[in-house]
């Protein structure tokens, strides 16, 4: 079988897309409004995508008839800021509740009841029970045709619970983090307990930039 998505209705695709594009890590993001509600909701068109800058997107689905806006898209591209939380399975039902359509004047969190911790370079919170947050400026935003929009962001400060990280050699402990994915359907998620190990074939390019990884900016002034 194949699908001519060209000529599919767009919740056809969305379906088809969403039900094998899968695990997808779930983006929990908090932003502020202009009079400085906290809104906080779930995204799993989100992954990271470069590390210089390191840079994150999220994909929001709206519709340009029905439902034209998310209050997260508005709130970005108002403030600029935003924080992404990554979701354990200890914190998957007030995720899920975020999930709802609350109307902007109201507190998600403090409806999920979750806890709002202070960020350091951003002004919406972090999500205090979350295993990992990172906080984000918006890079540039791309408004697709059809509706959706992308956001790109680039990732400023990561916060992680220390039980969670080696700080000698930055191993981080990731079954630890008990971290979920959405998969089909609308009530479907993956746990990420059931893994396996695939060797990576040697490359010399890996090996040479393992040994010899590349200065900062700072440290090769200071070395000069
Ligand atoms: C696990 C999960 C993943 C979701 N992923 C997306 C997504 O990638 N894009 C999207 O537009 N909505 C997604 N949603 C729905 C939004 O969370 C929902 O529309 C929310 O009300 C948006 O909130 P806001 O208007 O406060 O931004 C997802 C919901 C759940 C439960």
């Amino acid at each position: 079988m194949d699908f001519n998505f060209r000529e599919m209705r767009r919740l056809d695709r969305y379906k088809l897309m969403t039900s094998t594009i899968v695990p997808r890590p779930i983006g929990f993001v908090t932003s502020l409004s202009k009079d400085g509600i906290v809104n906080a909701a779930p995204f799993s068109f989100f992954n990271g995508m470069a590390s210089e800058p390191p840079t994150l997107v999220l994909g929001l689905e709206t519709y340009a008839d029905i439902a034209p806006v998310k209050d997260t898209g508005d709130n970005i591209r108002d403030t600029g800021e935003f924080v992404v939380a990554l979701v354990s399975e200890d914190i998957g039902d007030q995720m899920n509740l975020c999930s709802t359509s609350f109307p902007p004047e109201v507190n998600e969190l403090e409806e999920a009841g979750l806890t709002a911790l202070p960020a350091v370079d951003v002004a919406p919170p972090l999500i205090a029970e979350a295993p990992v947050n990172f906080e984000c400026k918006r890079t540039t935003a791309l408004e697709m045709s059809g509706g959706s929009k992308i956001i790109v962001g680039e990732i400023l400060r990561m916060h992680i619970k220390d039980e969670f990280v080696d700080m000698e050699k930055l191993y981080v402990d990731t079954p630890a983090l008990k971290l979920i994915g959405r998969m089909h359907g609308t009530g479907w998620y993956a746990r990420t307990s059931d893994l396996y190990e695939l060797k990576r074939p040697n490359s010399p390019a890996a090996r040479k930039l393992m040994d010899e990884p590349p200065a900062l900016d700072g440290e090769k002034e200071t070395s000069e």
